[in-house]
């Protein structure tokens, strides 16, 4: 007898399941193996009710489900419809001319029969059209989620009468249409922002070469509305990151009931408040978190410094992995996790430290705690550190000035280029990836740039990972201004985003 074709979610991947029905003649049972889950466990009672509610006889005799591959965790109760229909098949209720390697199916049955939508359905399609299906029968309010996979024939089902209906040769179900992707957005534009040229050239800087940008400055200053045109200055999604941002973001359960691709790049602004599960991910089973929501996108992290520790620390790792490992008692998540990060901070508790319009009212002590909880490894992380000063009225009142993000956007498009033909063959695509061993082949650096590099390290105590920072920096300006060689001048730029926090105090 083959077995029924559906799929499970693991984190936010589709994982192939072969659901295999025996019964045998013992005393009536329905025993469920191959390592489920408490919901895959308790999918049984609601089968043998939806089973009865689509006025099929339960089969008074033993029933073994068997979930391949038996070594892997399956969660979500996307199995019972498999499972039902399994069932019926072992029993020869269904004589099941279509039940082939060919036809998938998943959804989760109410006791009356009826489909609920389950969590990551276009994950689940994928998966199921790489194990050979061409044809899924899904729940109703899955199908348009589930028709984003390219190459398959989705059905929709409003219960498991339908679905038996269909398999039998009866009625056919009608087929799921996946809704009409939008259009992305003009969102916000940088020109709105007024004066902060600074803070506009470094935006432009971390969306060439995917360099984290940390924004230091007053309250009011306008950090927020900096970092919020970021996403403008990027290029369009390709359609497999569209793809894989709606995978992600399905299996997150946080698509629009408007349903349809995600052709935006997503911008993710969680509070400093945040869980570290909500942050980074977890939960059972391990749903993803705000890191991987802003994959192929930006996270916007506001006052830094206030996040909780340990989500500072795992985020350094994150930098650096661009994903990140949920671990469980016996479950291991792996999400992606590569976004570009713009992070804003008060350069004191008040915000006012440094700023030439208002007295800041903190002490030495409040001070240096709120540096240090900033300072150090996560910092060293993060590319470019610009300080936003606020912008005075007459500027504020001045038209709108500086280059739109369109214009910003083609350069920034003509910067990735001429990286993604010079690093294509270190298997990256951006200068901010370069690894620390491959910098001296990749940044090209005059021996002027380097001897002004030199010195600044000796000068300011740069650390070998600073001196790096520098370099990939120095590597995006320079292709910025179109020079195949890093020379001084880049250098010299580039040192300067190296920021107040991290330098020595001052008088040292
Ligand atoms: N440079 C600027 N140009 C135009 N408006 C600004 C500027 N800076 C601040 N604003 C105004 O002040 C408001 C607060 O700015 P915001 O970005 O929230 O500051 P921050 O995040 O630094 O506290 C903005 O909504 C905007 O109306
Ligand atoms: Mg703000
Ligand atoms: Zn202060």
């Amino acid at each position: 007898m083959t077995p029924v074709m559906s799929a499970a979610l693991e984190g936010v991947e589709g994982l192939a399941v072969e659901v295999e029905v025996r019964i045998s003649s013992q005393l009536p049972r329905v025993d469920v193996v191959g390592l489920p889950e408490a919901a895959v466990r308790e999918s049984a009672a609601r089968v043998r009710a939806a089973i009865g509610s689509a006025g099929e006889p339960f089969p008074q005799r033993r029933v073994t489900v068997n979930l391949a591959p038996a070594g892997v965790r399956k969660s979500g109760p996307g199995l019972d419809l498999p499972i039902a229909v399994g069932i019926l098949a072992a029993a020869g209720q269904l004589d099941a001319e279509r039940l082939t390697a060919r036809l998938g199916l998943f959804g989760e049955l109410a006791l009356d029969g009826r489909l609920r939508p389950v969590r990551g359905a276009l994950a689940l399609a994928l998966a199921l059209r790489a194990a050979g299906c061409r044809q899924l029968v899904v729940p109703e309010s899955s199908g348009p989620e589930a028709a984003l996979a390219p190459g398959l024939d989705v059905r929709a089902a409003r219960d498991l009468g339908a679905v038996l209906a269909h398999l039998r040769g009866g009625e056919p179900l009608a087929k799921a249409r996946a809704a009409r992707p939008g259009e992305p957005g003009p969102g916000p534009d940088l020109c709105e922002v007024r004066g902060q040229e600074r803070a506009k050239r470094a935006l432009a800087v971390a969306a060439a070469g995917g360099h984290g940008l940390l924004l230091q400055g007053p309250p009011g200053a306008g950090k927020t509305m900096l970092a919020r045109r970021l996403p403008g200055l990027l290029p369009p999604l390709e359609p497999e990151e569209a793809l894989e941002v709606t995978r992600i973001h399905g299996a997150a359960g946080r698509l629009p009931e408007t349903g349809g691709l995600v052709v935006e790049r997503p911008f993710r602004a969680p509070h400093h408040s945040a869980s570290a599960a909500g942050l980074l991910g977890g939960g059972t089973p391990p749903r993803p978190g705000e890191v991987s929501l802003a994959h192929r996108g930006v996270l916007f992290l506001d006052e830094l410094a206030e996040f909780e520790r340990r989500c500072r620390e795992a985020l350094r790792q994150v930098l650096e992995e661009r994903c990140i490992v949920v671990a469980r008692a016996r479950t291991r998540t792996v999400f992606p996790a590569s976004f570009l990060l713009v992070a804003a901070a008060n350069p004191c508790p008040c915000g006012w430290r440094l700023s030439t319009l208002r007295d800041c009212r903190c002490d030495d002590a409040a001070v240096a705690r709120y540096a240090a909880r900033l300072s150090g490894p996560l910092l060293d992380r993060i590319d470019l550190h610009v300080s936003v000063p606020a912008v005075p009225w007459r500027k504020l009142d001045a038209p709108a000035d500086g280059p739109s993000s369109a214009e910003l956007r083609e350069r920034v498009a003509a910067v990735r280029a001429r990286q993604r033909a010079r690093l294509a063959g270190a298997g990256i695509a951006l200068n901010a990836e370069i690894p620390a061993g491959a910098l001296d082949a990749l940044v090209d650096a005059t021996p002027t740039a380097r001897a002004l590099l030199g010195r600044a390290v000796d000068r300011l105590g740069l650390t070998a990972r600073g001196a790096h920072r520098v370099l990939r920096v120095a590597r995006t300006l320079a292709d910025l201004a179109e020079e195949e060689r890093v020379g001084p001048g880049a250098v010299a730029e580039a040192l300067d985003y190296r920021g107040t926090s991290t330098r020595p105090p001052a008088g040292g």
